[in-house]
């Protein structure tokens, strides 16, 4: 086998910090909550957490409009809990990863509050500042330009008002940017998740975009032009370089990005030579619809253009989009799990989708998240795949022993990890055999992809190595299928009685069931 470095064998759990455990009782989840649910993670299987935001922030896009990067946000605790929940994690041999924002501050920064209190400012040139306004959008609608009447200009913003894009053709942002990913580097942290990196680098000359023929009413007016000048500009890939040789610079760090683009503009994320992010997040099954022949053609899709040496990884849900229960259905999510757990390379899963947790429907009048808020009921609200992690049957899921700030949802009674724990059939049983057996078999991280097939309903694919041949079946169908196989042992079921069984030249699946077979060599 290959010599892999820890991120290339890794799971990463994702954990929105506001929602998996809170310690004091003031219904928001925080790091002290985190230390206290590491060994939960660890039986889990998990090689790596990846913590969103937890900096000092005025939380109006709940953390992703940071006031200052090297702080800690007192709802989430202090510096020293930090330093602990590091420390405590590494002492279990859990990886920690954090998250990045470098495209906006919060206009709470320092940085902002100088830069907009005068043109002559040192600070003016840190943000994009305008006499005139472009036709750019904010991706949480409505136009993206700010008018400020201190100075009587406009500013951008990709997302919020609250959240100004710092110009990172300036140099000096760029040093003061890279200083915060050293401060946290310095202190041990294992690597970082760059939020919205294809968004960094806007078009010096601010051309207008032109409009999206495929604009429809009812969309996000977000979309209403095509974002050809304020997003994937091609200097971005110098800064992202510029990140990974600060990372580099580091032993054993890993450098993810978030960005949501066509393939072939994705693959130019892993940078010339590779010296790019070292794992550009593939979010295509997150968008994927669901049947064995799509996800087959965007296996084999993503894998026959992945450059040389390139490192694969696969996302199935994260804090900005439905929970993957709410997407496939729950009789489904079995399915997923093993398709997500069998695939090469790097794997993340979102906090609660080992129990199958769906989202939660959030009454128009108690939402939070200001996407939702911006433009309400065309979909764009993200507080139904946030609500707080179920550990017990007790009246607040074990979460909080105040008022949880988003609703617990009404299935945790029989959606929580208590009752999971205790059921050898649960999905949470099923993820943690599936870790182990990702574990227990590198193959399944780092061999090959072969035989991409969908046949109807039947999904299958093959995890090769040397001397080793894995066999994967899923079936997204409901009813039952006949699979062709050689000679060989089950290893994994979703529905774990039929696991040890020999098979020879052909199996049934039932509707929903997926299974792990090691041929015989
Ligand atoms: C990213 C984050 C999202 C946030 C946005 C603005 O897409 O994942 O949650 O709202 O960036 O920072
Ligand atoms: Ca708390």
């Amino acid at each position: 086998m290959l010599n892999l470095a820890w991120w290339q064998s890794a799971v990463i759990y994702e954990i929105y910090p506001r929602s998996f455990q809170d310690s004091n009782g003031d219904g928001i989840g925080d790091l002290a909550g985190i230390i206290q649910r590491l060994d939960y993670l660890v039986k889990l299987g998990v090689d790596a957490i990846w913590v969103a935001p937890i900096y000092r922030s005025p939380m109006a896009d709940f953390g992703y409009d940071v006031a200052d990067y090297c702080g800690i946000d007192p709802i989430f605790g202090t510096m020293q809990d930090f330093d602990r929940l590091l420390e405590e994690a590494h002492l279990r041999g859990l990886k920690v990863i954090l998250d990045f924002v470098p495209n906006h501050s919060s206009d709470q920064h320092p940085w902002f509050i100088e830069s907009r209190s005068s043109c002559e400012n040192p600070k003016r040139d840190w943000y994009l500042w305008r006499g005139e306004p472009n036709n750019w959008m904010s991706n949480f609608g409505g136009p993206g330009w700010e008018w400020d009447e201190r100075t009587n200009q406009y500013y951008y913003h990709s997302f919020l008002k609250e959240q100004p894009d710092l110009n990172w053709r300036n140099p000096e942002v760029r040093t003061a940017m890279y200083d915060v990913l050293r401060f946290w580097l310095d202190k041990g942290v294992d690597g970082f998740r760059v939020d919205v990196m294809w968004l960094i680098i806007k078009d010096n000359l601010f051309h207008d975009n032109p409009p999206n023929p495929q604009y429809r009413l009812g969309q996000s007016s977000g979309n209403s032009f095509l974002p050809v000048y304020n997003s994937n500009r091609p200097e971005v890939h110098a800064v992202v370089a510029e990140m990974r040789a600060i990372i580099d610079s580091y032993p054993e760090r890993v450098l993810i990005g978030e960005i949501y683009l066509p393939l072939t503009d994705l693959m130019a994320y892993y940078g010339q030579e590779l010296k790019g992010a070292n794992l550009p997040f593939n979010f295509f099954l997150l968008q994927s619809a669901w049947d064995a022949h799509t996800v087959a053609e965007i296996i084999s899709e993503y894998m026959g253009v992945l450059p040389s040496g390139a490192w694969p990884n696969w996302v199935l849900g994260n804090h900005d989009n439905a929970r993957i229960a709410s997407r496939v259905g729950v009789l489904q999510t079995p399915i997923a799990a093993m398709l997500l757990l069998t695939l090469p390379g790097t794997l993340t899963i979102y906090y609660g989708e080992e129990l199958g947790m769906t989202n939660v429907s959030i009454p128009p009048e108690d939402v939070l998240d200001p996407a939702e808020k911006n433009q309400p009921g065309i979909g764009m609200g993200r507080d139904p795949e946030r609500t707080p992690m179920p550990w017990d049957c007790s009246e607040m899921a074990g979460f909080t022993r105040g008022r949880p700030w988003l609703p617990i949802g009404d299935d945790h009674q029989v959606v929580n990890v208590e009752i999971m724990e205790r059921d050898e059939t649960s999905i949470l049983n099923l993820y943690r055999r599936l870790i182990a057996l990702r574990r227990a078999h590198p193959v399944l991280a780092s061999g090959g992809m072969r035989s991409v097939t969908a046949s109807g309903n039947l999904l299958s694919y093959e995890r090769v190595a040397e001397n080793e041949r894995f066999l994967v079946l899923l079936n997204f169908g409901q009813s039952p299928v006949q699979a062709a196989t050689e000679a060989g042992i089950v290893l994994a079921t979703t529905n774990s009685h039929r696991d040890g069984e020999r098979v020879n030249n052909f199996i049934g699946l039932q509707g929903s069931v997926g299974m792990v077979i090691r041929i015989a060599l």
